[in-house]
C-alpha cells in the first residue's frame, strides 16, 4: 500500500474543507461593517476566489475528462455549477465589502459551492474510487496539484503593463483564462 500518497479524492476533499473554513468565517462576519471586518471579508473572499478558481480549473482539465467517459452528464452538471460560481466571484470582485449587496453575494457563493461540494462528494468521488485504481487516482492528484501550481497566489496578480488589456474582463476572468491557456498548452507551460 502507498498510503502516504494522497489520491485525487483526498486532495479535492481537502480543498472542499478549506473552502468551508473560509465560508464559516465569512458567515460570522455577515452584517458587520467595522473596518476590521470589512477588510477581513475582502481578504477572505479574495482567498477563496483564488482557491476556487484553481480547484475548478484543475478539476475541469484533469478530472472531469476522465469521468466524462463514464458518466457524461455528471461532468457537464459540475461544469455548469463552476460557471455559476464564477459569475458570482466576478460580481464579488467588483463590489466593495461595505456595499449593501456584498454580503448577499457572499451568501450566494457559499450556497453555490456547498451545493457543488455535496454533489461531487456524493456522486463523482464515489465513481472515481469505483472506476480507477489507487495508482491512477494518485497520478490524477499529481496532475491536479501541478495545475494548481500554475496559478498566481495573489488574487490580483496583474502587473500595470498587462492591466490595460485585462482589466476589461477583470482579474477573476483573466485568472481563469490564464490558467486554462496554460493547461491547454497555449502558454509556454509543458506537462
Ligand atoms: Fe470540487
Amino acid at each position: 500500500m502507498t498510503e502516504t500518497q494522497r489520491d485525487v479524492v483526498d486532495l479535492l476533499s481537502a480543498d472542499h474543507r478549506d473552502f468551508d473554513r473560509i465560508f464559516r468565517e465569512l458567515e460570522q462576519l455577515r452584517g458587520r461593517a467595522d473596518d476590521g471586518s470589512l477588510r477581513r471579508k475582502r481578504e477572505l473572499v479574495d482567498d477563496v476566489t483564488i482557491g476556487l478558481v484553481k480547484h475548478s480549473v484543475a478539476e475541469e482539465t484533469q478530472v472531469y475528462p476522465r469521468v466524462e467517459k463514464q458518466v457524461d452528464e455528471e461532468a457537464e452538471h459540475n461544469k455548469e455549477e463552476h460557471a455559476e460560481a464564477e459569475e458570482t466571484m466576478k460580481r464579488l470582485e467588483r463590489l466593495d465589502p461595505d456595499d449593501p449587496e456584498f454580503d448577499g453575494a457572499v451568501e450566494e457563493l457559499i450556497r453555490e459551492i456547498r451545493q457543488h461540494v455535496a454533489h461531487e462528494e456524493s456522486r463523482m468521488f464515489i465513481e472515481l474510487r469505483a472506476t480507477f485504481s489507487h495508482d491512477e487516482l494518485v497520478e490524477m492528484a499529481e496532475k491536479v496539484e501541478s495545475v494548481k501550481k500554475i496559478a498566481p497566489t495573489r488574487p490580483h496578480p496583474m502587473t500595470p503593463s498587462e492591466a490595460g488589456v485585462r482589466l476589461a474582463v477583470g482579474p477573476v476572468a483573466s485568472l481563469l483564462d490564464h490558467l486554462r491557456d496554460a493547461v491547454s498548452g497555449r502558454g509556454k507551460h509543458s506537462d
